[in-house]
């Protein structure tokens, strides 16, 4: 079970690794208690330290669609494929919850999220935002 602090000391290390800093899109500490108390967090740990987490919502049983708010992997722990285990866990984890589908927002500016996001099996769909591109995937195309 990942605490508060922890989470919020994991997101204050990765802050300013996104395109738009995540600290100027929300307040941290009140995000994370509402991630924590209503949302889905899947993370990898190595040796004790968070190193990847990717957190959202898997609860919305009327549309059967999760969203992944974030995604980060702490810089040290990069290429390793933690960020695609995390991603993968969320999928599954939503599937269970009975989404069929999740998706998410990234910067188009974002090379390396896309190329993970569509390694593992996301697809372009139509964006409502100018900046990033919407992507989906089905929860049961993820093994
Ligand atoms: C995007 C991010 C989560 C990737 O995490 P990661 O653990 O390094 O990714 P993985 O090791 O699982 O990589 C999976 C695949 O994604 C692609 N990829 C990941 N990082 C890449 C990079 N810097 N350049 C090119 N491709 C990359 C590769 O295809 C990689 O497979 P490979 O290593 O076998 O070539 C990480 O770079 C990060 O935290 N970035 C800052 C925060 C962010 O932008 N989050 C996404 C917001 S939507």
């Amino acid at each position: 079970m990942i605490s508060k602090s922890e989470l919020e000391e994991f997101f204050a290390a990765v802050d300013g690794d996104f395109p738009v800093r995540l600290s100027e899109r929300v307040n941290i500490g009140e995000w994370c208690e509402k991630l924590l108390s209503n949302g889905t967090v899947c993370a990898e740990a190595i040796d004790g330290e968070l190193a990847a987490v990717v957190a959202g919502y898997a609860n919305n049983h009327e549309e059967k669609t999760g969203y992944i708010a974030v995604a980060a992997v702490k810089r040290n722990f990069r290429r390793r494929g933690l960020g695609a285990a995390a991603v993968s866990k969320f999928i599954k984890k939503a599937g269970d919850a009975g989404m069929e589908t999740v998706y998410l927002y990234v910067h188009k500016s974002n090379g390396a999220a896309i190329r993970m996001y569509k390694g593992i099996g996301f697809k372009e769909v139509e964006s409502d935002r100018t900046d990033s591109l919407r992507l989906s995937v089905r929860c049961g195309d993820i093994l």
